[in-house]
């Protein structure tokens, strides 16, 4: 009896031993066949026309899920978002182009400065490079992000317009400077503050009355509820079934169209009787004619409203949240950031400062520009090849996704000495050419950049005249995915400076 036993315990043990061994030998013979299996399909492909085409350098990682897998274990495990573009300039040299299978698609990566401008200068006009959003029903068909061409053209125009030139920026600083300073205010009341979340409160505000005229009422926090949840969207897979985040995001939408619709309606029928203007992004929008005089449409107002404060609310927020966090760790960058804005603050009597007095701030620039490089807080954009296209002896074929790396230029210690930290004084010099693309680069430029530096500018101006705080806890560690931020939401001790 005993005999049998062990003998059926020797069988068990060969058979989970044969099936520990295969199981690695198998996942390298589908890493090696996948791999093997997309560059013939390439080659087939190409054959009768160029004999010579190949692929960038890289691998395709594992069928069906590519090398998604490293790249969020670098991301969320490893937390090093950098890594996994370093292993592959160890492995493949420091050409900047790859290949990789990502999220579903076979990828070209890119991530040098000549690599990047020359994907983000195409576009889908010339036929090469167009830009796809996920699940872009949710932001909207008619949003800036969503259209080409000329329809982009026209639509940029209006939003750079509205939101990114003297003009709006001018009338933006009057407007959201009250609502800083009371914000300021009350985290200096409450003592101890999550800065990441108290950012993002007052960033909010303030884009409903950029935006839309809206003071904070329990509507703008449904709205902002709205929102979280159509953000939530786009990083969800799109299975539209009860439960799904890919649901919900559809309905917040809907809700939201709902509300900016209302209030298009109630600013028509108010304008029958009355001349006044808001001044605000909605009606700037809802007034502006093109050449040929025709204005935008209601889907096309509502659809832009949408995708700017997708684009700006998030952005914005993460990028004060980083700079209070690093000039607590910088006592020397705060102290010069302070001089500047009280010698500003004296000569305005304490007043607002205006679009005016941004030529001289000339530390608190440099400041925005680095804090901007350290968060990187666009760390990559998307791009698909509309055709097969050439660059540097490598083709990226048609219809494969194309991820611009734009981190890893500001975190390369080719470029930025000791790129890691935060150094305002680094901007004493211009960067070297091509290497700074935090807001993007070609056609798709950041269309709110200078809203953003603005931003940030007011921010730092109000903190560093009247406000002093300190990190909680300065070794928190930081999380990447779906965007960087302390673990701990940058928890800080705040106070009035006159009270210490
Ligand atoms: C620090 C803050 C910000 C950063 C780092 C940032 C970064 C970027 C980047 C990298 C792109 C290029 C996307 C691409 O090429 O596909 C972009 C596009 C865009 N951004 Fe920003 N952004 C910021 C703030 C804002 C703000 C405040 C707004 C407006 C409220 C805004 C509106 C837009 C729009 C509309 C686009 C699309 C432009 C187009 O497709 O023509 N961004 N942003």
């Amino acid at each position: 009896m005993a005999t049998m036993h062990a003998q059926g315990a020797a069988e068990w043990a060969w058979w989970i031993g044969l099936l520990l061994g295969a199981a690695p030998l198998l996942a390298l013979a589908a890493w090696h066949c996948n791999d093997v299996g997309h560059c013939a399909a390439f080659a087939m492909r190409r054959w009768r026309r160029d004999r010579r085409a190949r692929l960038p350098p890289g691998h395709m990682g594992l069928p069906l899920v590519g090398e998604s897998l490293a790249l969020l274990w670098y991301f969320k495990l490893a937390r090093r978002p950098d890594g996994f573009v370093d292993a592959k300039r160890r492995r493949y040299g420091a050409g900047g182009v790859y290949r990789t299978h990502l999220f579903g698609s076979p990828t070209v990566l890119v991530c040098s400065p000549a690599a990047n401008k020359f994907v983000l200068q195409s576009s889908s006009q010339d036929g090469t490079f167009g830009v796809r959003w996920p699940a872009p029903e949710l932001v909207g068909v008619s949003s800036v992000v969503n259209v080409h061409g000329g329809q982009h053209a026209r639509l940029r125009g209006f939003i750079l317009a509205a939101i990114n030139r003297p003009g709006s920026l001018r009338t933006i600083a009057e407007v959201v400077q009250p609502r800083v300073v009371a914000a300021l205010r009350s985290w200096a009341d409450k003592g101890t503050i999550a800065a990441a979340t108290e950012i993002k409160k007052v960033t909010f505000e303030n884009i409903c009355k950029m935006f839309v005229s809206m003071d904070p009422s329990p509507l703008t926090d449904m709205i902002d509820g709205w929102f979280a949840g159509l953000v939530a969207g786009f990083r969800a897979f799109p299975l539209d079934l009860p439960g799904t985040a890919y649901r919900h995001a559809r309905a917040c939408r809907r809700k939201l169209d709902a509300v900016f619709r209302e209030e298009l309606q109630r600013r028509r029928r108010r304008k029958e009787t009355t001349l006044d203007v808001d001044g605000d992004l909605m009606s700037g929008l809802m007034q502006m004619e093109d050449e040929q005089g025709k204005k935008l449409c209601d889907d096309e107002v509502v659809d832009n409203i949408v995708s700017l404060v997708v684009a700006g609310y998030e952005s914005t927020s993460n990028a004060i949240m980083w700079a209070a966090y690093h000039l607590a760790k910088s006592p020397h960058a705060l102290r010069k950031l302070r001089e500047e804005n009280e010698s500003i603050s004296r000569d305005k009597n304490g007043g607002f400062i205006t679009l005016d007095d941004i030529p001289s701030m000339k530390y608190t620039a440099k400041v925005v520009e680095e804090t901007i490089r350290v968060a990187n807080i666009a760390p990559m954009v998307y791009r698909v090849a509309h055709r097969d296209v050439e660059y540097r002896g490598y083709t990226i074929p048609r219809g494969w996704r194309v991820v611009v790396w734009l981190r890893s230029l500001h975190t390369d210690a080719n470029y930025y000495d000791d790129p890691l930290s935060f150094n305002p004084d680094r901007w004493d010099k211009p960067p070297k050419p091509g290497t700074y693309q935090v807001f993007g680069g070609g056609p798709r430029i950041c269309a709110g950049n200078m809203l953003a530096r603005l931003q940030l500018t007011i921010m730092l101006h109000h903190l560093a005249v009247g406000y002093k705080w300190e990190l909680l806890n300065p070794n928190a560690e930081v999380t990447y995915l779906p965007h960087s931020k302390p673990v701990d939401g940058a928890a800080m001790s705040f106070s009035k400076l006159s009270s210490g």
